[in-house]
């Protein structure tokens, strides 16, 4: 990493000193209870660092998007509770991170305790990386740590201006975890390095097959966006979901890779999307008219979980299929169990968040792969090489 990390203030006094962290808390809730914390877990050893060596932790986040105006239903207050499960401690909370009072009581916290302060986005300058509201966040802290991988895409007053105003301004344990395995373990990956691709969109994800294609030894795709390929085969998908004005980009890419693109040997098919449909598998050149493709079949499992577990480095990033509705996870599933199996052989594993990530967890194997990204957007785009505005704000090494 070529970014500053806490082990450069490793031997440094940081007793006493305002540690300002900002993390990406922006969990699902439901009413009012947090339904999956595994962001803020993935903060946890951050947190527990700078509080071990005496500092006082005052935590930033966003929480949805509520605009630039205070909604009650996007406070983080909830968010408070479940970290205070977490960590085991209390946590104060910060109602107003602007406010004079809210410089007050950071001050107020004694070593070794953790603040959080109320949602970002309930300042209309937070989006437009305001230099007054980075000015206000700044007074927060003695220092800026920022582990929020997840919003680092963003050029926001809490994850860029703020960055360059408070000094030093360092990259947290978790964001360092992300820039390592979504980083440095690609761009010098251990091969074979097998990525694995799917989700409902050809045209999300074009700039990371675009930058992945000639690093990888074997780009499986499943997923809806496996049909905008087998439609540039010009093969027939029924009434699959396609993005038909792909289907050229689709074929040029088909050119371009040759045989590493492996596409799905055959699909899971049904006439309706429901649980109780009647589906069956056809090969992937048979999907019949009237009938969608939902899931990759068990032959294209077996081919696309034998690539995995024979491979050194693996990438994934999207379901494949409709995982969400049952018996369409099971390709999506398989993958999953793919990996935690290489990683079993030696395998560095990585799944780059969002929906994979979600499924990882589903099938309980999230300490069973080598890393497990907590950025969806953010890992996109980090994949697709892009800078993130979050990460080049920070002091370099
Ligand atoms: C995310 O969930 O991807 C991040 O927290 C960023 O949220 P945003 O897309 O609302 O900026």
């Amino acid at each position: 990493m070529t970014k500053r990390g806490l082990s450069s203030l490793e031997g440094q006094p940081l007793e006493g000193l305002r540690a300002l962290v900002r993390v990406d808390f922006n969990v699902p809730l439901k009413d009012g209870r947090v339904t999956d914390a595994m962001r803020i877990r993935a903060a946890l050893p951050t947190i527990e660092w700078l509080s071990q060596r005496g500092a006082r932790v005052v935590l930033l986040s966003h929480l949805g998007r509520p605009g630039g105006a205070r909604a009650d239903k996007y406070s983080l207050r909830p968010v408070a509770g479940e970290l205070e499960r977490l960590l085991g401690k209390p946590v104060a909370f910060i109602e107003d991170p602007t406010s004079p009072d809210a410089e007050r009581q950071t001050r107020l916290l004694k070593r070794g305790e953790v603040a959080l302060a109320e949602n970002t986005r309930f300042h209309a300058g937070e989006e437009k990386n305001d230099l007054d509201l980075a000015k206000a966040f700044a007074r927060l802290g003695d220092l800026y740590v920022n582990d929020a991988f997840g919003s680092s895409h963003r050029a926001h007053s809490s994850t860029e201006a703020v960055a360059r105003l408070l000094k030093p301004a360092v990259a947290g344990r978790l964001m360092a975890r992300e820039l390592e395995y979504l980083g440095s373990a690609l761009a010098t990956p251990r091969r074979p390095f097998v990525a694995v691709l799917g989700g409902a969109k050809v045209s999300d994800k074009i700039e990371v097959v675009n930058a992945l294609l000639p690093n990888v030894d074997e780009l499986l795709i499943g997923g809806a966006m496996a049909c905008t390929f087998l439609l540039a085969r010009g093969w027939e998908v029924g009434h699959s979901l396609v993005e038909r004005d792909k289907v050229g980009l689709a074929k040029t890419l088909l050119e371009r890779a040759g045989r590493k693109l492996v596409l799905p040997s055959g699909m899971v098919v049904a006439r309706v999307l429901t649980a109780d449909a009647e589906s069956r598998a056809v090969p992937a050149d048979q999907i019949p008219p009237a009938w969608a493709a939902y899931d990759i079949d068990d032959a294209a499992q077996l081919d696309f979980a034998t690539r995995i577990r024979n491979a050194q480095t693996v990438l994934w990033n999207g379901p494949m299929g409709v995982f969400e509705t049952p018996p369409f996870d099971r390709g999506t599933l398989a993958v999953a169990q793919a990996l935690a199996d290489a990683t079993k052989r030696g395998a560095t594993t990585i799944v780059g968040g969002g929906d994979s990530a979600a499924a990882v967890a589903e099938a309980g194997l999230e300490s069973q792969v080598t890393h497990v990204s907590t950025g969806g957007g953010a890992s996109l785009e980090f994949l697709e090489g892009k800078t993130l505005p979050g990460v080049a704000a920070l002091d370099d090494l």
